[in-house]
């Protein structure tokens, strides 16, 4: 009979299996693995009693992890109500679904572990197909490169950032790549986003390059710059690629100080630039093609991106 479900049982069921858990780890810990599990504990006690005194430990080891292993199976024919179409293991379920499962009138054909993982894998899929529809670039920089990395050592640097301490601390707001063309800056942006949103530690990665950026002028006139300023703050990963390529007026500088604000200031989220040139010097001269306020805000710009993320030299050779 399947017992109505109350809310304590999503602990039983967790509880149990938990259980179940935790005596399979025991087994496994009490069990030599080139060793067969014997059937029970009384068939070694004469076996034991006339065992010489080396092998008693031994037997002793044996039998309490037959004991065991009944006592999982005992627990598991008698508790489970279902079986899972997965694992083919038996699973308990209260008759009605657990909170993470959808609403169904009928028995999960799934056990809990086992929809955990196929929710997972549906999760990843769901976020890399909206990786690459965001980022049509992504294709190429992610599976039509050959060889080795041109610089190994910033390469590694670049896909292994992480944002976080282990005490969950903010250790970095992003990366700034600096260094000639074909370095393969890019490239390990491309490779770093990806990793993160496969793994799930980020959501949403956008790619934006000065051809997106130099188009700023034309969004004021149709006024649609609002939504696009908009998605560049929100997204959780943003990549601006080819910043020294961004023809850069007064309101494109203001623009990007705005974004810089808010992200890195108000939001906390990351930021990842790749440029070519590598002085603050020349950075700011990006800046100051028209007038003097705007190379303010490029060394403004520059300052907060120097306080909040890591600079990485990709023209630097390890010899
Ligand atoms: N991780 C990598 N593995 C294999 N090849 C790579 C890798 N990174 C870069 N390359 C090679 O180097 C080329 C240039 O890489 P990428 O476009 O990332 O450089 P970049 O530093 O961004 O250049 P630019 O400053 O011109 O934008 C790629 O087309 C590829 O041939
Ligand atoms: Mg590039
Ligand atoms: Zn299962």
């Amino acid at each position: 009979m399947i017992k109505r479900w109350t809310p304590a049982d999503y602990v039983n069921a967790e509880a149990v299996e938990h259980r179940l858990a935790s005596i399979e780890q025991s087994i496994k810990a009490a069990t030599p693995t080139d060793q067969p599990v014997t059937p029970a504990l009384r068939d070694y006690s004469p076996r034991w009693l006339h065992a010489p005194a080396e092998d008693r430990q031994r037997l002793l080891d044996e039998a309490k992890a037959a004991a065991l292993k009944r006592q999982v199976e005992v627990i598991r024919q008698t508790r489970a109500t279902s079986t899972c179409s997965a694992c083919k293991r038996g699973f308990v379920f209260y008759g009605q679904p657990h909170p993470e499962c959808p609403p169904t009138p009928t028995t999960p054909s799934l056990c809990l572990k086992c929809y955990r993982e196929e929710k997972d894998r549906r999760e990843r899929e769901e976020r890399l197909d909206e990786f690459s529809e965001t980022n049509p670039l992504s294709h190429h920089y992610l599976h039509e490169q050959e060889g080795a990395p041109p610089r190994p050592a910033q390469y590694d640097t670049v896909v292994n950032w992480k944002g976080w301490s282990e005490d969950g601390d903010r250790i970095s707001l992003g990366l700034v790549l600096v260094g000639d063309s074909f370095t393969g800056k890019t490239t390990a942006c491309y490779h770093l986003a990806h990793k993160l949103v496969e793994s799930g530690e980020y959501y949403s990665f956008l790619a934006v390059n000065s051809g997106h950026l130099n188009t700023i002028p034309e969004k004021v006139l149709d006024r649609s710059i609002g939504e696009f300023m908009e998605r560049l703050q929100t997204t959780e990963l943003l990549l601006i690629d080819d910043l020294d390529k961004v023809r850069i007026t007064p309101r494109v500088a203001s623009e990007l100080w705005t974004l810089f604000e808010v992200r890195l200031r108000e939001h906390r989220l990351p930021i990842f630039i790749t440029l070519n040139t590598r002085t603050k010097r020349d950075f700011v001269r990006l800046f100051s093609g028209r007038d003097a306020d705007s190379a303010k805000v490029g060394e403004s710009i520059y300052n907060r991106l120097r306080q909040a993320c890591q600079f990485i030299d990709f023209d630097m050779v390890a010899t």
